[in-house]
């Protein structure tokens, strides 16, 4: 399905923006089939996605205010500083942001490129045909001149419908938030493959990723003082019973973020207060929870610098730079594809 805004004229040559959906009803068999699996394994799980209902959505906004989780802000002040010389070093005609939204960071970024004035396109790629309408809308109405071209998909099965970018362009592919370490390391090394396909010689990837440092730190960005992280993870619960008519109360769930030091991340968890029979009828399912036991709802893994380079190598790509925030917490890096 391709939606395109009213132009303003009809003689108009070019169309402001275009929004191209890959999420149809469908899909939700898919994502009910991984469920129950991920519900009913011996060690059960929620997949991350199922945060992101618009409660969580809200949230997550939230936890990115919080004095606990610095990652956002760390992100933001590296970008800001530095994003005019990674321009300069790339000069990048067009932005691929995947997992978008309508944030700051994509400003830093569109506004180095104008400054720069070689931004001609910009490509925002989310789960959420909601949010890539919103975007959409909003940079095409802030960028008068650029082109935008939403896809609305999933990581996983249509990165590959984005555009081929033009032979005298440029494309800087950004992946930002962390959100690489929500991957275990195989599917990890699948998406940076997946997304070195995207790229071509010359192109550049932005890649942020949550350092590894002071676990207590870590520990208290994921359980945080006013409780904001722990709403978010029993929200998951709200979510899932919203669904698929599911009858667990979110209140028998304590909230739990802890150190796994040697996958090197912090996990967060719910442990069941008490005996619980979660019925989950949409999925057909009973799922026995005994107290104390938990259900794991997300991985974040925290890297080193070598370990994000041997990402890039395995993917084919290059590391071009690497910026630190000033706590040496949190790094953006750029990879070329050679
Ligand atoms: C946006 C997915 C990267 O893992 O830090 C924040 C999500 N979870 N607090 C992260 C999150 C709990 C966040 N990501």
């Amino acid at each position: 399905m391709t939606a395109r805004a009213a132009s303003p004229t009809r003689t108009r040559q070019v169309l402001p923006w275009r929004l191209d959906c890959h999420v149809a009803a469908g899909d939700d068999a898919t994502a009910a089939d991984e469920l129950r699996r991920a519900l009913t394994a011996p060690r059960p799980t929620i997949p991350p996605r199922w945060f992101y209902d618009d409660a969580g959505c809200d949230l997550f906004v939230r936890i990115t205010d919080l004095d606990e989780y610095y990652q956002t802000r760390a992100e933001q002040q590296i970008l800001d500083a530095h994003m005019d010389s990674i321009v300069a070093a790339h000069s990048p005609t067009e932005l691929v942001e995947i997992g978008s939204g309508a944030a700051r960071k994509t400003r830093a970024i569109l506004d180095a490129m104008e400054r720069a004035g070689t931004l001609t396109r910009f490509i925002p790629f989310d789960v959420s045909p909601g949010v890539i309408a919103a975007s959409a809308a909003d940079i095409a109405a802030a960028y008068p001149g650029t082109r935008v071209h939403g896809i609305a998909g999933d990581f996983v099965r249509h990165l590959p419908r984005i555009p081929r970018r033009p032979a005298d362009g440029r494309r800087l592919l950004a992946f930002l938030g962390g959100t690489i370490g929500n991957l275990e390391p195989t599917p990890r090394r699948s998406m940076m493959r997946r997304l070195a396909r995207l790229m071509r010689p010359g192109d550049a990837l932005l890649l942020g990723t949550d350092l590894a440092h002071d676990p207590e730190v870590l520990v208290r960005a994921y359980d945080d003082a006013d409780g904001v992280t722990a709403e978010f993870n029993r929200n998951i619960v709200r979510h899932v019973n919203h669904a698929f008519a599911g009858d667990a109360d979110p209140s028998d769930f304590a909230h739990v973020a802890r150190w796994n030091a040697r996958a090197s991340r912090v996990e967060m968890h719910l442990r069941a207060r008490r005996d619980l029979q979660w019925s989950i009828a949409g999925l057909g399912i009973v799922v026995p929870i005994e107290a104390g036991s938990t259900i794991r709802t997300e991985i974040s893994c925290k890297f080193m610098r070598a370990g994000v380079e041997a990402l890039y190598a395995d993917a084919g790509l290059v590391p071009a730079s690497w910026h630190e925030d000033a706590d040496g917490r949190y790094a953006v890096s750029v990879a070329t594809r050679s």
